[in-house]
């Protein structure tokens, strides 16, 4: 054998998206010169999968298995997809909220092996030498973050790179997305979190975040280079903090196929599982009221589209908004607390509304006082504020409707606003709970992004679309909801992830036609198609 064809063997098995590791065959081993390089027993897909198995669960706890799995999946793709998705149930903790907080906590600790781009801002002339690498040329979707508001964590700089690794391991998982064209990007502007930049093994730019006028030019310098190398590509705006995330979306969602999944993506998630929830109480829409703690991407963003929604049922804006409260960490959202950010001030009630309003204190009005004044149907949380909903607040809410809808969202579950086990006691029972995380808790749902951005995605890609509008999330909404859940739950199971995310491309492509923002002929936009499209994990 020549040196070049030894060296294309170790490529071979070093390249995770052509290694098989013991289950290439014996004339693969011959043809590709792989013999010695491999012990002599040829496995299969299964006997891998089994192996990997037992070294998981040997394992002392979930951090550890993340980190176990991240290497997997940089020495083959294969194989920790086909892991992940025969038992998701199990696997979606370990690779997704709530282990992948850690996970970004901890990244530089347990840092390995490249993945993904890191666009720092010392690199900020390269961007476009760095995206050139004909080893992206298959690229399609794209996440990127700038690690600023890594769930309800803050920020962790270049840590925040685990959650777009995590999210397109889900796009693989679910949406079959083919691993070669997906692209993970941290954008490492700095980080202002000090642990982290004085921590000696932290793998970023030790430096304060850059903000103003320079990061916005960075981004459109990144923007303007992903534009350009790859182009029809669908973007997905993640865990950027507060102003940045509208921003960003708001500049750009016309120029790139993108959204912030955040702001959208929770938004849908939510008002698709509140759908579901609505048909087992029976009452409206129309006739809910509803409190939403945290208004900030994701609450602003749910309350958005339940606006929409409600519009779509019939009630004139005005009527929609008067059903819906916001509070923030200064209390309910009126409209005469100054500096809100634009996001709320269109949720902002007059404070005329709340003349007649009880209150326990002269101070800003809270949750309690909100809850106990507004009895809301349905109470979501988007704080990241761990047991924000109280036994008091709760009993409040449960003393005034006979099915108190409650969705703490925030993730990971060290931030969750509540436990699902307590708002169910505290209830007696009544509540129908929804939380961002699993619990582990019979009965409730897992209210979380995944059952809505792999298929947006995949029905955007699939329709070729200009934009992803508002109209298209509305339709994801509509379709989640529509599935329906089993026993006391809201949503389909987890194992059903991959045929949800048929299910909403499906509905997303369809709006995309409707919407006039398709590009591919209409023929060719069936659910058998968009299926066949879909990646297996199994062995060439
Ligand atoms: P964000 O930072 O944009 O919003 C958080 C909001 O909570 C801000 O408006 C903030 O002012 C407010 N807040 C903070 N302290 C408060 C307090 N003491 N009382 C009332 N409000 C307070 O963050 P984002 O993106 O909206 O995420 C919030 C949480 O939701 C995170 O924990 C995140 O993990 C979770 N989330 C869950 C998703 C799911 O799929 N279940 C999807 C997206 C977010």
């Amino acid at each position: 054998m020549s040196p070049a064809f030894h060296a294309a063997a170790r490529a071979l098995l070093a390249d995770p998206l052509t290694n098989k590791g013991t289950a290439f065959t014996n004339e693969e081993r011959e043809t590709f010169g792989l013999h010695g390089l491999l012990p002599p027993h040829v496995g299969t897909l299964d006997s891998q999968i089994e192996r990997r198995m037992r070294a998981l669960e040997g394992m002392k706890d979930d951090f550890h298995r993340y980190a176990f799995l991240r290497e997997l999946q940089d020495s083959n793709e294969v194989l920790f997809q086909a892991l992940v998705q025969r038992d998701l149930p199990r696997m979606l903790p370990l690779v997704y909220t709530p282990t992948v907080g850690e996970g970004c906590e901890r990244f530089s600790e347990i840092w390995r092996r490249p993945r993904g781009l890191f666009l720092s801002y010392p690199n900020r002339d390269r961007i476009a030498d760095i995206l050139a690498d004909p080893a992206l040329d298959r690229v399609k979707v794209i996440v990127v973050s700038d690690g600023e508001r890594i769930l309800g964590l803050g920020d962790q700089g270049a840590g925040g790179m685990g959650i777009p690794i995590g999210k397109l391991a889900l796009y693989t998982a679910c949406a079959g997305i083919h691993p070669a064209e997906v692209l993970p990007i941290l954008i490492d502007v700095g980080t202002d979190n000090a642990a982290r930049r004085e921590d000696p093994l932290y793998v970023g730019w030790r430096n304060p975040r850059i903000r103003g006028a320079e990061y916005d030019a960075f981004m459109e310098s990144f923007v303007a280079a992903v534009a350009d190398r790859f182009p029809g590509v669908l973007l997905q705006w993640e865990d950027f903090a507060g102003k940045n995330a509208y921003d960003l979306l708001e500049r750009y969602r016309g120029r790139l196929l993108s959204f912030n999944d955040d702001i959208q993506g929770t938004a849908a998630t939510a008002v698709g599982t509140l759908l579901s929830a609505i048909r087992r109480t029976g009452t409206p829409l129309t006739e809910q009221r509803v409190v939403l703690f945290g208004a900030g991407a994701a609450g602003s963003g749910v309350a958005e589209l339940l606006v929409r929604a409600m519009m779509a049922d019939g009630l004139a804006e005005a009527e929609a908004r008067a059903r819906i409260w916001a509070v923030d960490r200064d209390g309910l959202v009126l409209s005469d607390i100054p500096r809100l950010p634009p996001q709320q001030q269109a949720l902002a009630h007059d404070p005329a509304d709340i003349v007649d309003w009880t209150r326990t204190g002269a101070n800003a009005i809270g949750l309690l006082d909100t809850v106990a004044n507004v009895r809301p149907t349905v109470l979501i949380g988007a704080s990241g504020q761990m047991g924000a909903f109280g036994e008091g607040v709760i009993r409040a809410m449960a003393a005034g409707v006979a099915q108190p809808v409650i969705f703490p969202l925030s993730n990971p579950i060290s931030r969750a606003e509540a436990h699902p086990a307590d708002l169910l006691a505290w209830t007696d029972g009544r509540a129908i709970v929804g939380t961002g995380s699993p619990f582990g808790v019979a009965g409730v749902t897992q209210v979380n992004n995944v059952y809505i951005f792999p298929g947006v995605g995949l029905g955007a890609l699939a329709s070729g679309a200009r934009e992803v509008t508002d109209g298209m999330f509305m339709a994801a909404a509509r379709a989640l909801g529509a599935l329906g859940g089993e026993g006391a739950t809201l949503l389909p199971p987890i194992t059903r992830l991959r045929e949800v995310a048929l299910h909403i491309a499906v509905a997303v492509a369809r709006q995309a036609l409707v919407e006039g923002v398709a590009t591919v002929d209409p023929e060719t936009l069936t659910r058998e198609a968009i299926a066949a499209g879909m990646w297996e994990a199994t062995y060439p």
